[in-house]
């Protein structure tokens, strides 16, 4: 099974290019921007990443975050993640970013979009892996400052296919962003929202039918609300759930209890994620590798979570193909 799974070909969809900042690679940065951070050892970093819930590890995530200063900075933390994608078979992914992270210690919105999106082009011609990318705006700061980073966006619109919503979602529903979501979507972005991980099923509600969502990241909530589980697979939307990181923060007691295998039979659209690799322990093959264990997933289950992967991604119908088309040839041969 696990050799199944690594040379599974297969896409991320929820990905936070800063939770995939390895301790390594921080010592590195921070070293070489003469940037103290509060840890000694790799060893350090790992004992502060327990967490009690989404806040708790929001505070260490942004305080990784703050050692990010150049245009290399971000291109190196771009293309380390590439190359992890490229060696577990990870043919596509939909990056999410957060300029406000950045752009409220000064660093410009171009020093981040102009790293990462180089990263993700030099990944393209020479590790073979496609990538897009998605700007989030974060939901604890106001409607007016995710106005004025879809305004600092604009000159690089070609670069950027989506606009996520992602950081602390309890008391900061998606209506709070109904404006600039509208925005957003004038402009040509397509619209993804963070709902449902620590939210209420009510926040999906919100999301999908304010927002005008097309993908759900998390929503493991939904499945509190029968007639929004009937109307997510209606609408034929899928969900980026994220199995290491709903433990990592809480979100589900223990993998074997995880909704997963629940979500497919009720016939929701399900894919399977890293979230925030470097925090949560482990990247997106290791979270096939132990929901798999957990639930028992057969093989045909883990060849419709990746198919999903491809079908729900925002490719477009030709490239989706080519993928679908690739794993189809795998799974014939492998299963
Ligand atoms: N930012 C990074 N990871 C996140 C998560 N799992 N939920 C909300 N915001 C995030
Ligand atoms: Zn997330």
């Amino acid at each position: 099974m696990k050799a199944f799974i690594e040379n599974l070909p297969k896409a991320e969809l929820h990905l936070h290019i800063e939770g995939s900042f390895e301790p390594a690679l921080m010592f590195e940065i921070a070293k070489r921007n003469t940037i103290k951070i509060p840890y000694n050892s790799v060893e350090e970093i790992e004992e502060a990443y327990k967490f009690d819930c989404l806040q708790d590890f929001l505070n260490i995530y942004y305080q990784g975050a703050s050692v990010l200063t150049t245009e290399q900075d971000f291109y190196d933390l771009t293309y380390n993640y590439l190359q992890k994608c490229a060696n577990q078979n990870v043919r596509h992914t939909e990056i999410m970013f957060d300029p406000q992270t950045h752009t409220e210690r000064g660093i410009a919105f171009e020093t981040v979009i102009k790293g990462i999106s180089k990263a993700c082009d030099d990944a393209q011609e020479k590790l073979n892996v496609s990538s897009l990318l998605i700007m989030s705006y974060l939901r604890h700061l106001s409607e007016d400052d995710a106005f004025k980073t879809l305004n600092q966006s604009l000159p690089f619109k070609n670069k950027i296919t989506a606009v996520g919503l992602d950081s602390s979602e309890k008391g900061n529903p998606p209506s709070k962003f109904k404006r600039v979501f509208e925005a957003s979507v004038k402009e040509g972005y397509i619209p993804v929202a963070h709902a449902g991980e620590e939210g209420s099923a009510d926040y999906v509600w919100e999301a999908i039918d304010i927002l005008g969502i097309k993908r759900i990241d998390h929503g493991n909530n939904s499945l509190q609300d029968e007639k929004l589980v009937k109307e997510i697979i209606k609408r034929d939307m899928a969900l980026t759930v994220c199995p290491l990181s709903n433990t990592a923060l809480q979100v589900v007691d223990n993998l074997k209890d995880h909704p997963l295998k629940k979500m497919m039979d009720l016939g929701l659209k399900v894919t399977i994620n890293s979230d925030d690799p470097a925090y949560f322990g482990g990247q997106v093959n290791k979270n096939y590798l132990e929901i798999q264990k957990s639930l028992d997933l057969t093989k045909k289950e883990l060849y419709t979570l990746a198919k999903n992967s491809f079908k729900y991604s925002f490719l477009n119908e030709s490239k989706k193909q080519q993928y679908l088309n690739e794993l189809e040839t795998y799974y014939n041969y492998k299963k």
